[in-house]
């Protein structure tokens, strides 16, 4: 049986507790709706740690006011089922006020890595993300933390906050997970209609041509990117957010790529906006 703890002084108190029997704690911070790419980072927690924590909270810091916060899916019941059956010991799922009792007047922040890619379109979201992500550690306090590649901006911030306020905690990035034509597996794959659904998978394809074109030998990023731009633009509906190519841990744009670059971007269908990613890697 899994345990839900929605207070932060609760759930201080139950990890005390293991933490004095010996037990490591792994920990997944989710906004919920999960799916198989959650679990993932959930059976993995479960596998190296004693006790598995999930939090489920859908962060208001991070959603700009155009964005989906209010609409976000949201039910607890179907999360804690396929929390518990990917191996949680326990789901953590606060509410906003139980967060953010007042107006928060200290953020955690980590700065030039949240300027481009997803940060340009979503000015903010990255404080949001490491304000709520630190107040989780410092209630968690896990040995290990567990997130996803396929939010690959958010990971590089992430190893960055940690390492830079040297926080406690062992980072482990998990591999995005796929549908079987290849669609990263995403929360917000739900909003497409069934054509726009269809339609999605031109990012994967257009990170495995760019992938194809990399291995032949090219390593001018405009030139993958137009090649990419190319893909994408021809299926109806698909607006690019954008299209990088950047040093994978500082994310900076690569002109040419010499041995390992982070390939990024987002695509809009209507309102959903996805994101996708792969690394180029020489000699592979
Ligand atoms: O990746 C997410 O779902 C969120 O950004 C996270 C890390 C749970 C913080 O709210």
């Amino acid at each position: 049986m899994v345990k839900l703890i929605t207070a932060i002084a609760d759930l201080r108190q139950t990890l005390a507790g293991a933490r004095a029997a010996g037990k490591s704690i792994g920990f997944v911070p989710t906004m919920g709706c999960l799916h198989e790419g959650h679990q993932s980072l959930i059976r993995q927690a479960s596998l190296e740690n004693d006790l598995a924590v999930v939090s489920i909270f859908v962060n208001p810091l991070q959603f700009g006011p155009e964005e989906d916060y209010a609409t976000y899916p949201r039910d607890l019941d179907r999360d804690c089922q396929l929390a518990v059956a990917a191996g949680a010991g326990i789901v953590f799922a606060p509410a906003a006020a139980e967060m953010y009792p007042q107006a928060a007047l200290a953020y955690a922040a980590v700065e030039l890595l949240g300027d481009g890619l997803c940060g340009k379109s979503r000015p903010g979201h990255f404080r949001g993300v490491c304000t709520v992500v630190s107040k989780l550690l410092h209630i968690v306090q896990p040995e290990r933390a567990y997130f996803g590649e396929k939010d690959a901006q958010q990971l590089a911030i992430i190893r960055r906050l940690v390492l830079d306020l040297n926080m406690p905690v062992l980072i482990v990035a998990v591999p995005i997970q796929r549908e079987p034509d290849g669609l990263a597996m995403s929360s917000r794959n739900r909003y497409l209609a069934a054509d726009e659904r269809k339609r999605a998978v031109v990012l994967y394809r257009a990170l495995q041509e760019a992938q194809r074109v990399f291995a032949a030998g090219e390593r001018e990023s405009r030139m993958l990117k137009e090649r990419m731009a190319a893909m994408i633009t021809a299926v109806p509906g698909a607006a690019i957010d954008y299209i990088e190519i950047a040093e994978p841990q500082t994310l900076q744009p690569l002109e040419n790529i010499q041995d390992t670059a982070l390939l990024a971007l987002a695509v809009r269908f209507g309102k959903t906006r996805l994101i996708d990613n792969c690394l180029l890697t020489e000699g592979k």
